[in-house]
């Protein structure tokens, strides 16, 4: 059994597509095994998110992370980390398969409804970062 981290962004859980996307997961054989609905500060996202430092987006991907309400989930399963981005689909919503999440629920590249680890030891440090 692996675990991952996921989130559902702040423009999924403003458009009210949270119940949908946690009927998903349940649907999709995850178990919940934690799961709170929070904010983070500037200062947090940053660090959350410190890979993308030098990317051109990432002060706009902070704005957007902080602008909202966030729900944060550790999610179980064998191979749960593939597993939960395959449910997710590819970070752009137009190039994401049917059934998808994203491609039901994201609204852009940026503004796409949900987060998920993407290896093991970015699972470990991502559960660590939200569950103490
Ligand atoms: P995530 O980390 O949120 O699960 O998404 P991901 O692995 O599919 O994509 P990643 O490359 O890690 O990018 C992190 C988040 O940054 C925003 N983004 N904006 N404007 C842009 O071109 C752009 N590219 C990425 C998205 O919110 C993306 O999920
Ligand atoms: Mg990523």
């Amino acid at each position: 059994m692996q675990s991952t981290l996921a989130i559902i962004k702040p423009d999924a859980v403003n458009n009210l597509n949270s119940g949908d996307i946690v009927r998903l997961i349940e649907l999709n054989g995850f178990n919940i095994k934690e799961m709170k609905k929070t904010t983070i500060e500037k200062k947090d996202a940053e660090k959350f998110y410190a890979v993308h430092k030098e990317r051109p987006f990432f002060k706009e991907l902070v704005n957007y992370m902080t602008s909202g309400p966030i729900i944060v989930m550790v999610l179980e399963k064998t191979n749960a980390i593939a597993s939960w981005r395959e449910l997710m689909g590819t970070t752009n919503p137009d190039t994401a398969n049917m059934g998808t999440i994203r491609k039901m629920f994201g609204q852009s590249v940026q503004l796409n409804a949900v987060h998920g680890s993407d290896s093991p030891q970015a699972a470990q440090e991502e559960i660590k970062f939200f569950f103490k």
